[in-house]
């Protein structure tokens, strides 16, 4: 379900879990329903661009969204206290489509698509498997630790040591997905890619680009794709953020989240 709307909603609890790393839920305005790999853009006192953030769950009348700090937007959300307003435009974007077995990929706060992608399928009984990569243990949400099947740290101070990409190949070999769904740097969703495509297993990439409007008007998000063997251009807000693994030029994409 797509909506582009302006809503208003109230912040029903902002705490930190990890380091920079926040996590804030939000009551969910009109029952509005969303999908895994959709986002919202929230509104910034002052600054003209709203920010874009995934959400990570939206069940019982709450969205949960899990941030991390950046720059001055982010610094502002994490200043958020309960009972607080916070406006957004949404729900934006595409969402990630479901196989049978359902191998889900995260690096960094990339998890949040696929977490909730995760949690939908968890409740529907569709096997899934959730694996992330962190670059410490500090940047792993303590609240979610349990819930990981697999987790790697790249230095090695939580779990299995290196990036998540080392072992996609095992992860593949054991859980036989016939669907990956994949979202982190630029870089991870690539190398992945290029695993799945050598396996021959469908997978999808959750792009992120620097957005103004996240409504398909600016061009500002725009990223090179195949189409049907012509390159052409995609708003990763509007036609996004999920695309087939394969359609991407991953060397041609700048300003995409470092995770
Ligand atoms: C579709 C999408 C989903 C996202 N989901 C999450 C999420 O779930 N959790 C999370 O922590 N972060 C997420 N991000 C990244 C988040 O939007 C940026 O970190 C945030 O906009 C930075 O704003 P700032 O004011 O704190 O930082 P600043 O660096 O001060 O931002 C300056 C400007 O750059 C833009 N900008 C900076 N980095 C990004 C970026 N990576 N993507 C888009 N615009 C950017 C801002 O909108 C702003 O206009 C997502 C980005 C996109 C595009
Ligand atoms: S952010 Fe304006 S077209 Fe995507």
């Amino acid at each position: 379900m797509k909506y582009n709307k302006l809503f208003d909603s109230i912040v029903i609890d902002n705490k930190p879990v990890g380091k920079n790393l926040y996590l804030m839920k939000i009551q969910t305005p009109d029952g509005i329903i969303s999908n895994p790999g959709q986002f919202l853009s929230f509104l910034v006192p002052d600054k003209t661009f709203r920010r874009p953030i995934s959400i990570l769950n939206n069940h019982s009348g709450v969205i949960e969204l899990l941030y991390k700090i950046k720059g001055d937007g982010t610094k502002y959300f994490s200043t958020l206290k309960s009972g607080e307003s916070i406006n957004f435009t949404g729900v934006h974007g595409n969402s990630f489509k479901v196989g049978k077995r359902n191998l889900l990929i995260g690096a960094g706060v990339g998890m949040a698509p696929v977490y909730y992608m995760y949690s939908m399928l968890k409740e529907q009984n569709i096997p899934a498997l959730l694996a992330c990569g962190f670059r410490e243990e500090g940047e792993i949400p303590v609240c979610f630790k349990s819930e990981f099947d697999f987790i790697s740290t790249d230095d090695g101070s939580y779990s299995n040591k290196g990036s998540i990409v080392n072992y996609v190949e095992n992860l593949i070999n054991n859980f036989k997905p016939d669907n990956i769904c994949v979202c982190g740097p630029v870089i991870v969703m690539k190398l992945i890619s290029e695993i799945a495509q050598r396996h021959n297993i469908f997978c999808q990439v959750s792009m992120e680009k620097m957005m103004a409007c996240s409504i398909g008007a600016c061009r500002g998000c725009v990223i090179k794709i195949k189409d049907n063997g012509v390159i052409k251009n995609s708003a990763v807000c509007k036609e996004g953020t999920v695309y087939d693994s394969r359609v991407v030029f991953y060397d041609l994409v700048e300003g995409g989240e470092d995770a």
